[in-house]
């Protein structure tokens, strides 16, 4: 795409959206193309008979709107605008301004204003159209020949297959664009250069397959087809910093702290694509506690509540022991004893348990203080 496209449109001509009887909207332009992450302002002012039936108008209500179902939506009161978007109202003014612009911000906006008189409200159909577009760098091929069989030589440029350009060198856009370039010497079009293209879409493979537990050794790989042959970074999640700038990414021992998403990024000098991967590293039962409640003494009769604790992933199945029984109690993360007696006294403890290991808890006693009964 040609980049001066996306220059400021000029404020050249005025469009009114005219109304009877002197109500209008004019907004500075129909289309505005606009930078992704830049600023633009919806150039706007609009006008109303002062008075109606010798009644004098006042303004109630202004708002922009990108969506009018049963009412138009106001963009203050929409989420995806509410922080970005910006009335700059000043008497007649109505410009509207939006920061920080995104790709879906891309849609017709119109100007509605609502006054006191009975249907004294107006809106200016058609709004303004804004694209939102991203900056596109660019790339210049250059197309060599070992031998100068000309001087100066001229080339043709295919795109494709497809003969495009008859020139020394060549735009192309960088990304979104998957197109093939190769060149050959003008008068010698059987003889074409190898196809230059951008990195192919990626794939993004983790070795050993299956399960990844910690502390094994995991790798993860990226490869596309490109040419000029890609180079690769690895992130993790929205981190900027590269993990490894290799075709690989190797975890020798892994460790839980480690899951999350991986994007590999191929890139060469005609486009970039990306891709990402998730890992889940699972890990046995760790940190088994147990905690009593209430935590004060506890006398027969009342009710008593163990609890038992612990990380691991996948979730640990608990189990509760008595005294030194190889037959757990309850297969249950809680141990709960409505109305404790003395032969609950004991020593109890709590074993956690996934299919990569089983870790049990410290012991904990409890003893139940007897009420003695006087007649
Ligand atoms: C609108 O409001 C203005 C100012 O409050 C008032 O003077 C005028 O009479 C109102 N007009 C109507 C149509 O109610
Ligand atoms: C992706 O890479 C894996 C491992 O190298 C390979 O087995 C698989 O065929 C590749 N898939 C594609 C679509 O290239």
């Amino acid at each position: 795409m040609d980049l001066s496209a996306l220059a400021p449109t000029p404020l050249v001509l005025l469009h009114t959206v005219l109304g009877q009887n002197g109500w209008s909207v004019t907004y500075t332009s129909t289309h505005i193309c606009a930078l992704k992450k830049s600023t633009v302002d919806i150039g706007c002012s609009y006008s109303y008979p002062s008075t109606r039936h010798n009644m004098n108008t006042a303004v109630q209500k202004r708002l922009w709107f990108i969506k009018n179902k049963d009412e138009p939506l106001d963009l203050k009161t929409y989420a995806p605008y509410s922080r970005r978007a910006e009335y700059r109202f000043h008497e007649n003014d109505c410009t509207l301004r939006i920061t920080d612009l995104r790709e879906r911000d891309s849609a017709e906006y119109k100007f509605r204003f609502v006054t006191n008189q009975s249907d004294g409200s107006y809106t200016g159909s058609p709004g303004v159209t804004l694209t939102v577009r991203r900056l596109l760098s660019h790339t210049e091929l250059q197309c060599h020949s070992s031998c100068d069989v000309i001087d100066p030589p001229s080339y043709v440029w295919y795109k494709n297959g497809q003969k495009i350009e008859e020139e020394t060198s060549l735009r192309v856009s960088v990304g979104g664009d998957d197109s093939s370039y190769s060149c050959a010497v003008k008068g010698h079009e059987g003889y074409r250069s190898a196809a230059v293209y951008a990195p192919k879409p990626v794939n993004v493979s983790v070795t050993p397959s299956g399960e990844i537990v910690e502390g094994n050794s995991v790798t993860l790989t990226c490869s596309s087809d490109a040419n000029p042959a890609a180079k690769y970074t690895w992130y993790k999640g929205n981190n900027n910093k590269p993990q490894s700038v290799d075709t690989q990414l190797v975890f020798t021992s892994i460790q839980r702290s480690e899951s999350g998403q991986y994007r590999c990024r191929a890139y060469n000098s005609v486009g970039a694509t990306s891709d990402t991967i998730s890992i889940h590293v699972k890990y046995p039962p760790k940190f088994v506690s147990v905690s009593v409640s209430p935590s004060n003494e506890i006398s027969e009769g009342s009710s008593v509540t163990l609890t038992c604790s612990s990380d691991a992933e996948p979730r640990a199945n608990h189990f509760w022991y008595k005294d030194g029984d190889q037959t757990p109690l309850i297969n249950e993360r809680q141990l709960s004893i409505t109305s404790i007696q003395s032969f609950d006294s004991g020593e109890y403890v709590c074993a956690a348990e996934n299919h990569l290991g089983r870790t049990t808890s410290e012991s904990i006693f409890i003893v139940v203080i007897c009420k003695f009964l006087y007649a």
